[in-house]
């Protein structure tokens, strides 16, 4: 069945409340609903309808009345009055046998649930769907020493606790919690003075990992006052860490539910990656308070109107909280990892869909990070203030209600007079747009001619030009800034920009701090390149440079097999030993385009890439930059080392990467024996993993990874990337035999998304071991994926997409990928989240 968003109708009632008693027990819990429905006089579409899965109805009654609905599929339909009416129902489900870690489940013996974005049909028979909301009060009955719901506590007596949310949601914002858990209390007043309850609840054993992350909620709070106007609006907020959980966390009204990995941190156990990354989930989930929560989705087409604006504040509020330009080239980094080649591939979709068969299929690199991206080309375009305006227009006007994108495009046009047609285009169409370059310079005339050509995707055959503001700035042949940035904006197919004025030919910096999502395609000499990466004024146009040189010293190397570039080895090795330059910087200019990177740049380009080529390449770039700096290295090293306690931050970890760079680099001369003692003295995650992981890359580092597993195999985070860097490491020959090994270790399941992620993601992540001829890879993925389908069908079908770029290989890969897609596409009972994947992964 597929769904179109053409297709919207209403809900034909209101929900004016809800009231839902739960009587735990793991294989038998009894869900009892009282639900107020109100008809509405105008409805479009007055069928009773009740989404419902999986669950085994006991009994229902309309105002007290036992009815006898009628089972249809996905739900139930039922004769009602033609006024107000009271329906009530009891359900029986079985947490404990929910694998699939959707609806209400069990992690470890404790009760939790996620909802989004159709989970709560699995708990009772409800209207699921964002459109309608409700106030919610609920009573959980059960033996747990902890009983969590939404919104604010009520009476709490033996065996049960009561939960009222004032705030109407949406059902995808619902969660339960039950279990032995321990709190990390805390408390924030709001701006107005609101005096609110903070905890993070986990399993005991865990109580002192959570400090970071409640610091991280308490920054998120006074920055969304500070950045936003946005207070918070109950007496309570209620973090919880799970460990079998599908996704990151989840947004549920005050009762965030995350990923054990996503909130858990300690120096010991986690690394600096790891610090960054938790603090982002935690802003980004209280972001959503205000954006998802209080404002929410009318349909689950505008999705992106939540996560790409909530993507967004987080990437803000990381900014603000470390470094705005290290973020940003992280944040170019994983959109060109992650969503180019979705937007190039068989899976590409514009950020609001038009049609689904399986929603949770959405939740892509496509709506969150290009939904990100749309919404930094709209603040670019209409300025600062403007945008906040907008904002405060958008929270004023939409509070409590679910809304569409044509609403949020509306108070751009209200509060700044522009015509958003145009730029409405970036939500509708998909693909990246490549912009063509090219600059003439006559008398004081600079003149820059952009083209824009945007390539077809399924369904989309043709496309129409978008408006792309592109960041310019010119700088002198001193380095010196003589136009500082201006925004050019793009409407038109193709389009010329002069400045004028100019005494002699300036060098422009283009698409300065990636002012929009796409490819840019601009013929530059290396010297020009070296220039920029050197003196340009913006600091990712500098790192660009420096990346451009990077692949193209990469792409030659593969398609013609030349040497490493020695003016780029030159101008790389004078960076790196320049002290006065940031480490986190030197750091970002330090790490290779990755081979996963390499291969989208030579698709782009037109040409079929070899996994094999591609990374003998990179380990002989890596081998000559080691050599190049060889004299340098130990110096370095030890100059970069940090000293003092650990901490977390920003100019800590700069240091850190930056060390950690140079030490895999010297590991390729002195055999490892830096790494061994680095390995040895590690007080730290960041320093005893980066230590592991040049020792296992050097195939010197066997007893270093027996005694990592003895010191963390108590430790489910750590173990999980105990299991990814093994494969990670492996040479491309033996990543698949690698990863297949460690399927069947003792600590291996299938069961835990973190767990199989780490293995499966892995491997699939290896460009080199995944895409190895033999098809060891392929077929070890598909084997686990089919494995896991029937367990967790939304774990699997998102796997599904290490097979995504399967097109583009040569002919011999493209067989074996097809053969195990056919595979996947014919197994028995099959979900529809992964038939949906790889029908249209096939397709293509
Ligand atoms: N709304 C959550 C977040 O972005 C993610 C939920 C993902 N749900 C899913 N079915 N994949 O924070
Ligand atoms: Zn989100």
């Amino acid at each position: 069945e597929t769904f179109y968003l053409k297709d919207y109708t209403p809900f034909g009632f209101e929900v004016e409340a809800v009231a839902l008693t739960f009587k735990l027990a793991a294989t038998t819990t009894r869900v009892i609903s009282k639900i107020r429905f109100a008809p509405k006089p105008d409805a479009a579409d007055p069928r009773f309808f009740l989404h419902g899965e999986a669950l085994n109805l006991i009994w229902a009654k309309i105002d007290g009345q036992e009815v006898t609905p009628q089972m249809v599929n996905g739900g139930l339909e039922c004769t009602v009055p033609g006024q107000p009416f009271t329906w009530e129902a009891e359900v029986e489900i079985d947490p404990q046998g929910n694998t699939a870690l959707e609806g209400l489940y069990m992690s470890n013996g404790m009760y939790c649930t996620q909802c989004e974005a159709e989970g709560f049909r699995k708990i009772t028979y409800y209207p699921d769907r964002p459109d309608v909301m409700s106030t919610f009060t609920v009573r959980i009955e059960g033996s747990e020493k902890v009983m969590l719901s939404n919104g604010n506590p009520g009476t709490t007596g033996d065996g049960f606790a009561e939960w009222h949310d004032p705030w109407p949601k949406p059902a995808y914002l619902f969660a339960l919690v039950a279990g032995d858990l321990i709190n990390h209390p805390d408390r924030f007043t709001t701006k107005s003075g609101k005096d609110v309850e903070l905890n993070i609840w986990v399993r005991p054993g865990d109580e002192g990992k959570c400090a970071f992350g409640m610091e991280a909620l308490k920054k998120s709070m006074t920055w969304d006052e500070e950045v936003y106007g946005r207070e918070y609006d109950l007496d309570i907020f209620n973090i919880v860490a799970v460990d079998d959980f599908n996704m990151g966390a989840m947004e549920n009204k005050g009762l965030n539910i995350f990923n054990s990995s996503c909130v858990l941190a300690s120096p010991e156990t986690s690394t600096d990656a790891n610090f960054e990354r938790i603090e982002a989930i935690i802003a980004h989930e209280y972001f959503h308070n205000w954006t998802g929560n209080r404002i929410t989705c009318r349909d689950w087409f505008q999705l992106c109107l939540k996560e790409g604006l909530t993507v967004f504040r987080d990437a803000q509020f990381t900014s603000d909280m470390r470094s705005a330009p290290v973020k940003r080239i992280d944040d170019v980094i994983t959109l060109r990892a992650r969503q180019f080649p979705e937007d190039g591939g068989p899976l590409a979709h514009p950020p609001r869909p038009e049609e689904f068969q399986e929603i949770n299929n959405f939740y892509t690199a496509t709506v969150y990070e290009k939904g990100a991206e749309v919404i930094g080309m709209l603040k670019r375009l209409v300025g600062d203030d403007a945008y906040y305006k907008a904002l405060d227009l958008y929270f004023d006007r939409h509070d409590g209600q679910a809304c569409t994108i044509e609403d949020w495009l509306k108070v751009f046009e209200d509060a700044t007079g522009r015509d958003m047609t145009q730029f409405k285009l970036w939500y509708s169409q998909a693909g990246t747009p490549r912009v063509k370059v090219s600059e003439s310079f006559v008398g004081d005339t600079l003149t820059l001619t952009f083209e824009q050509e945007t390539a077809p995707t399924p369904g989309q055959p043709t496309k129409d030009p978008r408006v792309i503001p592109i960041a310019v700035g010119l700088l002198g042949a001193n380095g010196d800034e003589i136009q500082p940035t201006t925004v050019l904006e793009m409407t038109e197919a193709k389009q010329s920009f002069t400045f004028t004025g100019l005494a002699a030919k300036p060098v422009a910096s283009i698409l300065r701090e990636f002012s929009a999502p796409v490819v840019l395609d601009r013929q530059m000499g290396n010297a020009e390149r070296a220039f920029l990466l050197a003196h340009d004024t913006d600091p990712f146009n500098r790192w660009e440079a420096g990346n451009a040189l990077a692949t193209d010293t990469r792409l030659r190397m593969v398609l013609n097999g030349a040497a490493p570039d020695a003016n780029y080895l030159d101008a790389l090795t004078k960076l790196v030993r320049d002290d006065s330059q940031d480490p986190a910087f030197r750091a970002l200019v330090l790490q290779p385009p990755s081979q996963a990177q390499i291969a989208q740049v030579l698709f782009e380009q037109g040409h079929t890439p070899d996994p094999e080529k591609i990374h003998d390449a990179a380990e002989t770039f890596a081998q000559s930059l080691a050599q190049a700096l060889s004299d340098s290295l130990p110096r370095l090293y030890a100059a970069t080392t940090v000293d003092g306690p650990y901490v977390p931050d920003a100019e800590g970890a700069g240091k850190r990467a930056l060390n950690g760079a140079v030490l895999s680099l010297l590991s390729r001369l002195d055999g490892g024996a830096a790494a061994a003692k680095q390995f040895e003295a590690a007080d730290n995650m960041t320093l005893q993993y980066a230590a592991l992981a040049c020792l296992l890359r050097a195939e010197k580092g066997a007893d270093q990874s027996q005694a990592f597993f003895d010191q963390w195999k108590e430790d489910r985070l750590v173990m999980d990337k105990w299991f990814a860097l093994q494969v990670a490491t492996a040479k491309p020959e033996n990543a698949a035999q690698t990863a297949r090994a460690l399927t069947k270790h003792a600590l291996f399941t299938i069961k835990n998304p973190n767990r199989f992620r780490a293995v499966m993601g892995a491997l699939a992540g290896h460009h080199a071991g995944f895409h190895h001829i033999s098809g060891a890879g392929y077929s070890l993925l598909a084997e686990n994926l089919m494995a896991l389908d029937s367990l967790n069908p939304q774990t699997t079908a998102r796997m599904c997409a290490g097979f995504q770029t399967w097109k583009r290989y040569d002919e011999t890969r493209q067989r074996l990928i097809q053969t195990e897609l056919e595979k996947i596409a014919g197994l028995n009972g099959l979900s529809r989240d992964t038939s949906d994947m790889v029908t249209r992964i096939l397709e293509a």
